[in-house]
């Protein structure tokens, strides 16, 4: 059986440390989609690591860890991540798998986002800049290179087709770029990646699964990123949801159990896009000091304001959670008043469902707000021991939400975890 890991908001949830906290109970951890626009910390021993395209599982020898078809991988990323975690002691040749079918994000890609994203002006989507658009545009444009690719000896020649067609995309945005600056090391990862097992990870997989192993499926970004479901055009462009396991991994449906569904007690987002409850003043800085919120692969300060039940009931909905787990419960110590929004005003009306305008319509968020707390979470080991006020408003959610909670986190250490 496999059991997915996502989230359930704009991103960051804390996806990286509930999978590293899950990961013992599991012979597999698996990423289905995305790519190093992902940043996926977690922490223990005192130590904070940060992975981008490395499965969260890979701290845990025994583990094995897949990066599956529906992943972009961009070789010189990847290789900085694997000295990372090879300088921690762990050795990736021997629990690390690539599939074949996993699309290459090339230097020209990475060019091309920053270039559309320029052009765009101040309609930007806010891209990491990583290649994500442009890589996942060539995988369904049918004219994309993927990692099996790189053993093949015409290698150089698709390469070079592929770069043909990005120069006259660039030249079209009149973009100025200097791709010798790039290509050296470029080539030099796609060498490094060879020493790696990259394999039909279909077929691996489901042996896997055949054999009674325990897959963990991990997601990157969010529901609300979704290319479908998500505030579009403000959005990735992969399915972050668990449709995305099946096309991302070579799974079938009926294979997936669990869905752990992530979302931190408030919430964030970088880049550009509609954010109902997003605050603009001290508050919503308090929050951002607060929770740390400075983004893991860009460091770029994000958007903070409070927990919206309207997008977070709907992210159940598509992805049919069956497990609600609460991160950064922490955070939320010493604000007055912690309040929720349980609906939108509309031009006058109450809406619950996300409506096709998000973007654009006058959206007033309504709120019911709770007492606050004061007490530190960070050390609490139970739910009995959490303050009254932060379990009447986790009640409230569970409540509206229709599903309990399993997990609340209440510190990035996996120590700092608490099973309800
Ligand atoms: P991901 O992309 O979903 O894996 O999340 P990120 O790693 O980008 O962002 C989550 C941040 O919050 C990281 O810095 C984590 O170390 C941190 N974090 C995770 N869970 C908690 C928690 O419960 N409390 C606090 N204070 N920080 C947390
Ligand atoms: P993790 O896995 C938060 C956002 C970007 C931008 C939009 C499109 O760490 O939760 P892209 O580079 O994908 O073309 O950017 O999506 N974004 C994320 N926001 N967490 C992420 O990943 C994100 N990955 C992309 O900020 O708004
Ligand atoms: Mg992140």
């Amino acid at each position: 059986m496999i059991d997915v890991v996502l989230g359930l908001q704009w991103g960051d949830e804390g996806k990286g440390k509930i999978v590293d906290v899950l990961t013992p109970k599991y012979d597999v951890v698996a990423r289905f989609q995305g790519g190093p626009n992902a940043g996926h910390s977690l922490e223990f021993n005192g130590q904070k690591h940060v992975l981008n395209t490395i499965p969260s599982g890979i701290f845990h020898q025994h583990t094995i860890n897949i990066i599956g078809n529906g992943v972009v991988i961009d070789p010189v990323t990847l290789k900085k991540e694997i000295e990372k975690v090879m300088a921690s002691g762990v050795d990736p040749r021997k629990n690390l798998y690539i599939s074949q079918k996993a699309h290459l994000i090339l230097p020209t890609h990475r060019l091309v986002d920053a270039a559309s994203e320029a052009h765009k002006g101040e309609h930007k989507i806010g891209s990491t800049l990583r290649g994500i658009s442009p890589t996942y545009q060539d995988k369904i444009g049918r004219s994309g290179l993927r990692v099996g690719d790189i053993i093949t000896p015409n290698f150089t020649q698709k390469y070079e087709q592929a770069v043909a067609n990005h120069k006259q995309l660039l030249d079209r945005f009149n973009f100025t770029y200097n791709l010798a600056e790039h290509e050296p090391a470029f080539f030099e990862a796609v060498e490094f990646l060879k020493q790696f097992q990259i394999i039909s990870s279909e077929y691996f997989l489901n042996e896997l699964l055949q054999q009674g192993k325990k897959v963990l499926a991990e997601g990157a970004q969010g529901t609300l990123l979704d290319i479908d479901f998500g505030t579009y055009p403000f959005v990735t462009s992969s399915n972050t949801i668990t449709g995305g396991v099946c096309s991302g991994l070579g799974v079938a449906p009926q294979k997936i159990n669990k869905v752990y569904g992530i979302f931190k007690a408030y919430c964030t987002r970088v880049g550009s896009g509609p954010f109902p409850t997003e605050l603009h003043n001290e508050v919503g800085e308090q929050l951002r000091k607060q929770g740390f919120e400075f983004g893991a692969t860009t460091g770029r300060p994000r958007r903070t304001g409070w927990l919206d039940l309207p997008t977070l009931k709907y992210s159940v909905m598509l992805n049919g959670v069956t497990d609600l787990i609460c991160t950064k419960s922490d955070v939320l110590s010493g604000f007055e008043t912690v309040p929720v929004c349980d609906a939108y005003d509309i031009e006058g009306e109450r809406i619950s469902d996300i409506p096709f305008n998000f973007n654009d319509a006058p959206i007033k968020p309504l709120f019911k707000t709770f007492k606050g707390w004061h007490e530190d979470l960070t050390q609490i080991k139970t739910y009995q021991q959490l303050p009254e006020s932060f379990k009447a408003y986790m009640t409230y959610i569970e409540e509206q939400v229709g599903l309990p909670l399993s997990v609340i986190s209440v510190g990035p250490d996996r120590e700092q975890t608490i099973i309800k």
